[in-house]
């Protein structure tokens, strides 16, 4: 009787401390939006499925990667929590116009286009697009070869705007680079246009010699952190804790671990 009473008590206690648990959390979550006392959070969403850049291992609880990386250090640096939200690619820059999100980190890429709806920090990555292919595949060396070919690529990205330039080629919009991996090695496509290091991750990350790189990098792209447009206050505190990182060899640091060389230049 006694036991069931004590039992009673924890269950009781642990109910009481998760409700409190939440409720604090949300009292945090709008100190930061109003930026009036308690522990300030940084809303950040990505797309976790662009490694080595974001993705979540089977058996992480955090995500991974150099973008990962970054934003817990550019946070750490503002001396704010970073909490970390998964949607998918074509679904953040809506989500940070709805204000529903502070910042997107995605490995995304700076372009005219998206400068007109959100604002970008300085650009920390330098990237661009290449073409893989089956290893057996022998009719596509460059990019003129697409003509008329069928091309996966991850809906809402670069990678998507210029394929779908190429005359007469299918373009195959997918989820997510996963996916257009997956197209390619079961045949339903001729190639995958995506972003370099992701490409280059792949095959080295899954030894994978079924498929292989063709042609010339495409585009030069650099990543910038999305922020909404009119918070300009929060893009010069992303750009100083940057800079910041950059001095003091914290950048450098987390290129090594995924890159596994110091940037050429940054
Ligand atoms: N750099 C490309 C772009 O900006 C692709 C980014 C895809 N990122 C991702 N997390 N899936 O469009």
């Amino acid at each position: 009787m006694k036991k069931i009473l004590l039992l009673c008590i924890a269950v009781i206690m642990g109910a009481a401390f998760v409700v409190a648990g939440c409720g604090s959390n949300d009292t945090a979550k709008e100190s930061s939006a109003s930026g009036s006392g308690g522990e300030k959070v940084l809303k950040v969403a990505t797309s976790a499925d662009f490694a080595p850049f974001e993705f979540q291992g089977e058996n992480d609880t955090d995500y991974q990667g150099f973008d990962m990386d970054l934003i817990r250090a550019i946070g750490k640096e503002m001396g704010t929590k970073v909490e970390i939200n998964n949607i998918s690619f074509d679904g953040l820059i809506p989500a940070l116009q709805t204000g529903n999100i502070d910042a997107v980190i995605t490995g995304m890429s700076i372009n005219e286009e998206r400068e007109k709806e959100v604002a970008f920090s300085d650009p920390y990555y330098e990237s661009g697009l290449t073409i893989i292919v089956k290893a057996d595949n022998n009719s596509i060396n460059s990019f003129n070869d697409l003509q008329g070919k069928k091309i996966a690529v991850q809906i809402g990205t670069t990678g998507a705007e210029e394929a779908k330039k190429i005359p007469n080629a299918q373009v195959k919009e997918l989820n997510s680079s996963a996916d257009t991996f997956l197209e390619l090695k079961a045949g339903n496509v001729d190639a995958v246009v995506n972003d370099k290091p992701v490409n280059a991750y792949y095959m080295t990350k899954n030894s994978d010699n079924s498929v292989k790189r063709v042609g010339e990098q495409l585009t030069s792209e650099n990543y910038g952190i999305a922020v909404k447009k009119d918070n300009t206050k929060l893009v010069q505190e992303i750009n100083d804790a940057l800079k910041k990182l950059k001095e003091n060899g914290e950048y450098n640091k987390i290129y090594k671990k995924w890159f596994g060389t110091e940037p050429s230049n940054n």
